[in-house]
This record gives structure tokens, C-alpha cells and sequence, in this order.
């Protein structure tokens, strides 16, 4: 799918009712699951605290985290999927909300905002809008945690997946958040390009 132009919920609905979309893991991510048991501060730490999923999909890393204990709401314009994830996100109680996430907003903060295929689905022209929507929606010592991927495509071959690096996403959250984190992941989930895990603390 690499379309180069702005991409609409409607665009994105089509893909999910044709079937199995390819950037569908059919599961979470292997390193977000080898996280949430290695690291306590996503997993039993973490019971409880908000997190926030844009760009949800078909919601397998969404139900991963509310299983580990957060509090989800996954966030996702493409409105065909709530019938498909409603019967898997009922029973670990994580909310799904067909909007637009890069205008959603909550009064209330959350402690993670995490990012895997997000970032690099939405138009380049639209990354400072991530950066307002995460510095918006995060509480300070929150955290946005990203599986960055694809990791060496240039912004020319187009997109979406448009190509992203650790350092568009420090640039997209600008001087409110820190990076914390910056490391290949140890599990690839999407081998046809290299992945890296990033964190960035909001001060
Ligand atoms: C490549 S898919 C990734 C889905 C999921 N994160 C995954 O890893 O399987 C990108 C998703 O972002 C959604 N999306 C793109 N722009 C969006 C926006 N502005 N607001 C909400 N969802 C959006 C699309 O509908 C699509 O489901």
C-alpha cells in the first residue's frame, strides 16, 4: 500500500473488509509481548494506569496491554473494525474508539501512548499533529513508546508505510518529551525492514 497521498478512515476501512490486511501481525508484536513480562513498568507496574493505542487496527497489541493490566483506549477511524474487535476487546475491558486520533481528546492524561505502525501510516505532513496529539494526551512522566519501523525507506518510495526514524518521532514530540529508550528490537515482527524500540519520557 503505498498510495503517497492522504489517506482516509474510508481508505483504511476497504483494506480491513477485503480481509487479513498485510501489515497485520495476526498477534501483538513479539517484542511488545517480551516487554510486558520483562520490564515491570509495562507490565505489573503498570495495573490499572492509561494507555492510549492510535491507529489501533485490528487491535492485537491494544488487547496485549489491557491484558497486562492497563487501561486501554485504542483509537481508530477505519469505524469497519469495531464489530471485528468488539468481541475480543469486551472481555479484557478496553474501550475502542472510532475517531480521529490525531484530534482525540481526553481530560484525563495517559501514562503510555504506545505507537506501532501509527506514526508511519499517517502523511509526513502530518507528524507535528502526532507530536500535538501525544503532548496533548500524555501526562507528564508518561510515556510514548514506539516500535519504529520501517526502519532505511526513504520518504520517496512513498507511502503508507512512509519511512521513519527515531529522530523524525523526537522531532514530532519536540522538547516536551525526552528520549529514554533507543535500541533495535530483540524480536522483529515486520522482517522486511529493520525495527528499533523507542522511548520518549514527557517532562
Ligand atoms: C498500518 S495500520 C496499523 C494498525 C495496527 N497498529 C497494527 O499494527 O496492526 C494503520 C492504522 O492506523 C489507522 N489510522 C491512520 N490514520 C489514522 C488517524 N488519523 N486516526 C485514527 N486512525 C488512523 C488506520 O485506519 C489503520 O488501522
Amino acid at each position: 500500500m503505498t498510495e503517497g497521498r492522504k489517506l482516509t478512515g474510508r481508505d483504511w476501512s476497504i483494506r480491513y473488509v477485503m480481509g487479513r490486511p498485510s501489515w497485520d501481525l495476526g498477534g501483538p508484536h513479539p517484542e511488545l509481548v517480551a516487554r510486558l513480562t520483562e520490564d515491570p513498568t509495562l507490565g505489573g507496574e503498570a495495573r490499572g494506569t492509561r494507555a492510549f493505542v492510535p491507529g489501533c487496527g485490528l487491535g492485537h497489541d491494544a488487547e496485549a496491554l489491557a491484558e497486562a493490566g492497563w487501561a486501554v483506549t485504542a483509537v481508530d477511524y477505519a469505524a469497519e473494525l469495531e464489530p471485528l474487535v468488539k468481541g475480543r476487546f469486551g472481555p479484557v475491558g478496553c474501550r475502542f474508539v472510532a475517531e480521529d486520533a490525531l484530534t482525540f481528546d481526553d481530560p484525563e492524561p495517559y501514562e503510555l501512548l504506545f505507537d506501532h505502525t501509527f506514526f508511519c501510516a499517517i502523511h509526513p505532513e502530518d507528524r507535528p499533529v502526532f507530536g500535538e496529539m501525544a503532548r496533548r494526551l500524555v501526562g507528564k512522566g508518561g510515556r510514548v513508546c514506539s516500535i519504529v519501523f520501517p526502519l532505511g525507506k526513504q520518504l520517496a518510495a512513498g507511502g503508507p508505510p512512509w519511512g521513519i526514524t527515531p529522530e523524525d518521532l523526537e522531532a514530532a514530540l519536540g522538547s516536551d518529551f525526552e528520549k529514554v529508550d533507543d535500541q533495535p528490537v530483540a524480536l522483529c515482527g515486520h522482517p522486511s525492514w529493520s525495527e528499533r524500540w523507542a522511548v520518549f519520557a514527557r517532562l
